[in-house]
C-alpha cells in the first residue's frame, strides 16, 4: 500500500492509472476508521481495479464551536485498517497541502442543505462540498463511496456531481451497525457505558417510526411527537432534530408517503449522533 502525501503526487499516480487503463475506486475519510469505513472499502474494491482511500480531518466542515480539534485521530491504526482491506493508495495530505494560503473558493449546494444538518450546522455542508470537490480534483476517481448513515451528505455529494457535471459515479452503501443497532460512528468513543446505553434511543426512535407507519399512522407531527417522546424519556440525551421529510429534496412533510426520510440528531451527553431510516413499506 503507497501512502502520498502531496496533491501533485496523488494527481500524477492516479493519471498515471487512468492511462494505464485502471479504473479507480475513492474512499474519503476522516480517519479513525472503523467497520463503516472498512465496508464503504469493501464496495469501493468490488467495482474498481485500484482503491484509493483519503485520511483528512477537513477543517472548513467544523462550525467554531465544535470538536475539529479533539476529532479522534489514529493514524498508524487507520493505515494499518485500509492495508488490511486491500486499499492500494492511501492520500494523507496535510492541513496546508489542502489549504494553502490564499485559498478562498466555496462551493455551495443550495436547496437540500436547509434542512436537518444544514440547519443545525450552518456552513458544514459548504465545507464537506468544497473538500470533496477537491478531493475528486485530485485522485479523478471513477466512482466514489459514501455511506448512507450521512444521508444528506450523500443527497449534497450527488447533487454537486450532477450539477457541476463530475464524471464521477456515486455510490451509497447502507449504514453498519453495532449488533444493538447503533450506528457506527467515529464520534461513538466519546460515549461512556450510561451514554452508551442512551444511545440506543436512536435505533429505537426509527423502530418506533416503522410501526406507527405500519400501524397506519401517516401524520407526521403525531410520529414526530412520539418520537420525541421516546428520547426524552432516555437520559443525557437533546433533541436537535427530529425530521420526517422527502428523501429527495428532504424538505419537512405533514404527512407521511409512500417513502419518507426520518433524519434524526441526538446530543448524547456532550456527543452529537445523527441517524436515518427510508420509513415505506
Ligand atoms: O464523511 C466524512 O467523513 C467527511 O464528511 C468527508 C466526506 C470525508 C469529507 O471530509
Amino acid at each position: 500500500m503507497e501512502i502520498v502525501k502531496t496533491v501533485e503526487a496523488m494527481q500524477r499516480t492516479s493519471e498515471a492509472l487512468r492511462l494505464a487503463g485502471k479504473t479507480i475506486a475513492f474512499v474519503p475519510t476522516m480517519g479513525f476508521l472503523h467497520e463503516g469505513h472498512l465496508e464503504l472499502m469493501r464496495v469501493g474494491k468490488a467495482h474498481a481495479d485500484t482503491l484509493v482511500v483519503s485520511i483528512f480531518v477537513n477543517p472548513t466542515q467544523f462550525g467554531p464551536s465544535e470538536d475539529y480539534d479533539r476529532y479522534p485521530r489514529d493514524t498508524e491504526g487507520d493505515l494499518a485498517k485500509a492495508r488490511a482491506v486491500g486499499a492500494d493508495i492511501v492520500f494523507f495530505p496535510a492541513r496546508e497541502e489542502m489549504y494553502p494560503d490564499g485559498f478562498q473558493t466555496r462551493v455551495q449546494v443550495e436547496r437540500v442543505t436547509r434542512n436537518l444538518c444544514g440547519t443545525a450546522r450552518p456552513g458544514h455542508f459548504d465545507g464537506v462540498a468544497v473538500v470533496v470537490a477537491k478531493l475528486f480534483n485530485i485522485v479523478k476517481p471513477h466512482l466514489a463511496v459514501f455511506g448512507q448513515k450521512d444521508y444528506q451528505q450523500l443527497t449534497v455529494i450527488s447533487r454537486m456531481t450532477a450539477d457541476l457535471n463530475m464524471d464521477i459515479q456515486i455510490v451509497g452503501v447502507p449504514t453498519v451497525r453495532e449488533p444493538d443497532g447503533l450506528a457506527m460512528s467515529s464520534r461513538n468513543k466519546y460515549l461512556n457505558p450510561e451514554e452508551r446505553q442512551s444511545a440506543l434511543c436512536l435505533r429505537k426512535s426509527m423502530d418506533l417510526a416503522e410501526t406507527m407507519f405500519r400501524e397506519g399512522e401517516r401524520d407526521a407531527l403525531a410520529v414526530r411527537q412520539a418520537i420525541e417522546a421516546l428520547i426524552n424519556d432516555h437520559p443525557h440525551t437533546r433533541i436537535d432534530y427530529v425530521s420526517l421529510c422527502d428523501s429527495t429534496t428532504l424538505e419537512d412533510v405533514a404527512r407521511l408517503g409512500d417513502e419518507t426520510l426520518l433524519a434524526l440528531a441526538v446530543k448524547v451527553g456532550a456527543t452529537r449522533l445523527i441517524d436515518n431510516r427510508l420509513i415505506r413499506d
